[in-house]
């Protein structure tokens, strides 16, 4: 078991609802980002598993779907600034995509809320650690997400 696994098994074990939080994060930026956040030991919950794409405009609506399917409680996106993007209209597209994957979460009657994208470069270890304090605590109110999730039983 990993140490944020440990933390996040640790706070359900006291009752508290700690969200379950699956990041996109694009390697160019928002990644480097939480590494530096992690190598400069600022303080954050561990409640997002991070996986790395190539771009944010690389995450199809089928991964955030997924992403809820296998039971996170939240979904970010995370890439490049606007005009940073490697691939340059990556975030462009990522951005487009924002409403559409809200639109289809309130279809399928997840709170559009769950999902969230972010733009987090690799100098920006205190915003990627503020993005994720603000995602859980806009998280915690919503409750576990169980619209979605499979039947694990
Ligand atoms: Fe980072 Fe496209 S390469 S968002």
């Amino acid at each position: 078991m990993s140490h944020s696994q440990a933390e996040v098994t640790q706070a359900e074990a006291s009752g508290e609802f700690e969200p379950r939080i699956v990041a996109f994060l694009c390697k160019w930026c928002s990644s480097a980002g939480s590494d530096l956040a992690g190598v400069s030991r600022m303080q954050y919950p561990s409640n997002a598993t991070p996986i790395t794409v190539p771009c944010s405009g690389s995450v199809s609506p089928m991964y955030i779907l997924s992403a809820f399917k296998k039971g996170a409680d939240g979904v970010l996106v995370s890439g490049c600034h606007i005009g940073d993007c490697h691939y340059i209209e990556g975030n462009f597209l990522a951005r487009r995509k924002i409403h559409l994957v809200k639109e289809l979460l309130g279809f399928v009657g997840i709170e559009p809320d769950r999902f969230r994208m972010s733009w987090v470069s690799a100098a920006e270890g205190a915003k990627y650690s503020n993005v994720i304090k603000d995602f859980v605590e806009d998280l915690k109110p919503l409750g576990p997400q169980n619209k979605m999730k499979a039947d694990r039983s």
